[in-house]
């Protein structure tokens, strides 16, 4: 990679004529393309840091990828030369080889995971979209990925609705909708009568032992619930390569809790309740047994880990889901290692901030739920409405557009943000195709393809030449493409990708803007749309990263 040669060719200089490793970095703006201190370089030789990094800047020639060295604060910066951008351009040509740095090694994420019964809705959302980004970098960098989707059904919440479909009739309840009129009616009646606790309780531990009326009663749940979900995966182009339900799990969590028992690290307390003592940790304590005996969402977590590690014998294992569990796994993760296992440090997890609309914090027990199908076809008539301000497209190609732009704004603004910070989810606003969206980044993909069509062939671009204020500027930017995925993907942060890909449009339009690329001389003319090529060629292998498609037209 052209960054990564640059930067070693300044080590190995630095390292045999003076003796250090510089840490080469990007400086602030004005310092240079790319810098290094010599602080500790002049304290080994008790010079002032002003002029060890003089005498350095001044030992710094004859080099390949750096036309000058100059000193500034005991700082060295550097600036490429006119035979780094040509390089940088060759070798966007090549496109960008995937990375092996990941060496296979084995990861499994759990995301969207969401609870049998219910619909996604919005708050789901970043779970599904940031763990797909997670997967997609990883896969990127070398890694053995596995996406997979944990459906919790053996809890309250299917407890409750199992009692509804008793109170109500099996028979009324056809529809994702009827199913969640149902947790919402049961949800009151709980308030209101505490008998009912009894019955949900009860057939929770008919479930566990594989009682038939109440597994009917549960396929029942999972097949109406389910369908839809995997329709909103499809349309969002998420995909798992397994599903782990939560309810084969019991028989397992029985057996750790046996076991933790006779580790010395689970107790019956005094409410009957078995726990696991994590004070001494700083963490709450760890319920794992209900005073009757079943389980919970945290004895289930315990099983899962052990099964996947079975299973997949992973390197890493992350799970995504929303801040409010975050002491939750550090339980299991606690739990995990007193049991003794070697592979509890390898557990990872990503908690984020709640994702809320306008109208306030969505709640499913009260009904307050803005429903993932509903949002997205809200966000694709607003984006129906942009595409259509701006040409008169066909019915047809107009909604594809407009699902391609609503699809890929939603999962702009849920990666843009980094994991802990809340977000408040505005349709109209995400869709916007000005300012810092995924729809811009799109809008950015169709203009550099549009030239790119009516250049026709491609004229060779031959090394040489300058290279103006803009062309450099977006060359430098582009050969950071690499090392920015490879953040992004080793810290899990999707964020830095969006952040990259933003000041990459924007560099561009800066370009596109002051330098004419069909109407230029020959020279430049070749120059330029290899710009515009690598350009296009590096939002579209970004944005691919975030799972995010750009329409033919916009
Ligand atoms: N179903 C849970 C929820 O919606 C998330 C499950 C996350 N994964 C896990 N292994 N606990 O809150």
């Amino acid at each position: 990679m052209i960054l990564e040669k640059a930067i070693q060719e300044i080590r190995d200089r630095v390292e045999r004529d003076y003796g250090f490793a510089p840490a080469v970095g990007e400086p602030r703006q004005g310092y240079g393309d790319l810098a290094f201190p010599c602080f500790e370089h002049a304290a080994a030789h008790k010079a002032s840091p002003a002029k060890a990094a003089e005498e350095v800047s001044r030992g710094l020639v004859g080099l390949k990828h750096f036309e000058r060295a100059e000193a500034a604060n005991g700082f060295v910066s550097l600036y490429f030369s006119p035979a780094f951008y040509a390089e940088a351009l060759a070798e966007f040509k090549e496109g960008y080889a995937k990375s092996n740095a990941g060496k296979k090694r084995k990861l499994v994420i759990d995301y969207s995971s969401p609870n049998v019964g219910k619909p996604l809705h919005v708050g789901h959302i970043r779970s599904t979209i940031l763990g797909d980004a997670f997967a997609r970098l990883r896969t990127h960098s070398g890694w053995s990925v596995t996406r997979s989707n944990y459906l919790c059904e053996a809890g309250t919440q299917v407890a409750m609705l199992m009692v509804a479909l008793e109170e109500f009739g099996i028979d009324k309840v056809k529809t994702e909708r009827d199913l969640l009129d149902c947790y919402v009616r049961i949800s009151k009646q709980f308030k209101e009568n505490p008998a009912l606790e009894e019955k949900a309780r009860d057939a929770l531990e008919r479930m566990e032992n594989g009682d038939e009326t109440v597994w009917k009663a549960l396929h029942k749940v999972r097949e109406i619930s389910l369908a839809p979900v995997r329709k909103n995966y499809e349309l969002l182009g998420i995909e798992f390569d397994e599903e782990i339900f939560d309810s084969v799990l019991v028989p397992r969590s029985l057996e750790i809790v046996e076991e933790a028992k006779k580790k010395g690290i689970a107790f019956k307390d005094e409410h009957g309740e078995t726990v696991v003592k994590l004070e001494d940790y700083k963490l709450p304590n760890f319920i794992v047994l209900r005073s009757n005996g079943t389980t919970l969402y945290s004895t289930r977590d315990l099983a899962l880990a052990d099964e996947r590690f079975e299973k997949r014998a992973f390197d890493e294992c992350v799970y995504v889901t929303a801040s409010e569990q975050n002491t939750h796994f550090r339980q299991v993760f606690k739990t995990l290692e007193l049991l003794g296992r070697e592979y509890a440090p390898r557990l990872k997890h990503v908690g984020f901030g709640l994702i809320s609309i306008p109208e306030g914090k969505l709640s499913t027990r009260e009904g307050r739920v803005l429903l993932l199908e509903d949002f997205l076809k809200a966000a694709i008539e607003t984006a129906k409405k942009e595409v259509r301000a701006r040409q008169d497209y066909p019915d047809a190609e107009a909604n594809k557009i407009a699902e391609q732009v609503a699809i890929g704004a939603t999962k702009f603004a849920v990666l843009r943000v980094t994991p802990e910070k809340g977000i408040v989810f505005n349709p109209a606003e995400i869709t916007r195709f000005e300012g810092h969206t995924g729809a811009f980044l799109q809008y950015s993909v169709v203009r550099c393809r549009g030239i790119l069509e009516k250049a026709g062939r491609l004229p060779a671009f031959k090394a040489g030449g300058e290279f103006d204020e803009h062309e450099k500027r977006l060359c430098k930017r582009l050969a950071a493409f690499p090392r920015v995925v490879e953040s992004a993907s080793r810290q899990l942060q999707p964020h830095q990708l969006c952040d990259y890909l933003l000041a990459l449009a924007d560099d561009y339009s800066a370009f596109y803007a002051n330098c004419p690329v069909l109407k230029a001389p020959e020279a430049d003319k070749a120059k330029r749309l290899a710009l515009v090529k690598a350009t296009l060629g590096t939002l579209e292998e970004g944005l691919d990263l975030l799972g995010i498609q750009a329409p033919e037209k916009m």
